[in-house]
């Protein structure tokens, strides 16, 4: 019989138990592919790794933990099971209605009075793409409706460079437009077959690459050059790390913000604490912030 020995890793919300088994498969995954799993919720990596073994049809940890070494393509699959790369265009519409309302009108309104053509947005951990697009539309609207132009440098970024090939693409599927308006899709998307393509002149708005928000070597990604953004929107990525990866990610984007930039996490997420002194939220509906 199996002993099973607990560790014991030090979270936000107190100590939580991990089995020896899983600890070895994320020793083993940081070994081959340099996974640092170590700012993780280890909480949603058990789950991850259990719904895993369930999936390949394992009985216990440790066959599954053979099933890992001796199965070249299974590591990276179980890495891809720890993200949840999940998205829609206008996910959370109260806070692109308000984006379209009050931030957009605002940046330009400000933009304006200093006599600046350029606007800097930045999407981090933009999955395939939808968020992206989908700020990329409110501003052509705006720029359409108020017969205005300004330079857009809309940088959208993802450490998964499979994801962003993907984004860079285009094409999606109706599970992506639940929240999609018909004028929009109809304006800014081509049909094909069972799928939807965005139009080239939204395409080259935004400007697709992979980063790491990990990377302690950098602010932001190498193509933007320097940060200085107006916007940036980091949605429904900080859930997955604990609270010093949190800090990490949250210290990037607040550098890399421009003064009285803003910023706009996901509905469940919120600053950790030596954050919440230099930012100011908007508004009590939705996370956006702006840098103080
Ligand atoms: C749930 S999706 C969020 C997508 C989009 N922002 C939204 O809210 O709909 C989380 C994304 O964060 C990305 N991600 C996770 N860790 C990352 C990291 N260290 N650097 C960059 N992106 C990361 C994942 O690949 C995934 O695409």
């Amino acid at each position: 019989m199996h002993s099973i020995v607990f560790c014991f890793f030090e979270l936000p919300s107190g100590a939580f138990k991990m089995k020896n088994t899983h600890l070895k498969i994320l020793e083993f995954l940081k070994s081959e592919l340099n996974f640092d799993y170590s700012g993780y919720h280890i909480a949603m990596l058990e789950r991850r790794i259990q719904n895993r073994i369930v999936n390949v049809g394992s009985t216990t940890s440790e066959a599954y933990f053979e099933h890992l070494q001796n199965n070249s393509d299974e590591p990276p699959r179980l890495i891809k099971n720890f993200m949840i790369n999940v998205s829609q265009f206008f996910r959370d519409p109260l806070s692109f209605e308000l984006l379209a309302k009050v931030i957009i009108p605002d940046i330009i309104a400000a933009k304006q009075r200093s006599h600046d053509h350029s606007i800097r947005i930045w999407s981090a951990g933009c999955s395939y793409g939808e968020e992206a697009y989908s700020l990329a539309m409110l501003f052509k609207e705006y720029f359409d409706k108020e017969k205005v132009h300004f330079n857009l440098d809309f940088f959208a970024t993802d450490f998964d460079s499979r994801i962003i090939e993907k984004a860079r693409k285009g094409l999606y599927t109706s599970m992506s437009m639940k929240e999609m308006k018909l004028g929009l899709l109809n304006k800014y998307f081509t049909e094909r077959g069972e799928s939807y393509a965005v139009r080239p002149e939204l395409k080259e708005m935004v400007q697709f690459s992979t980063y790491d928000l990990l990377d302690k070597n950098s602010y932001a990604p190498s193509e933007s050059v320097y940060g200085d953004f107006d916007l940036i929107l980091c949605r429904n990525v900080l859930i997955y790390f604990n609270q010093e990866f949190q800090d990490l990610i949250l210290k990037k984007l607040v550098r890399s913000l421009a003064s009285k930039g803003i910023l706009m996490l996901g509905e469940s997420e919120v600053p950790v604490a030596p954050y919440r002194e230099k930012l100011r939220q908007v508004s009590k509906y939705c996370k956006i912030f702006e840098k103080k």
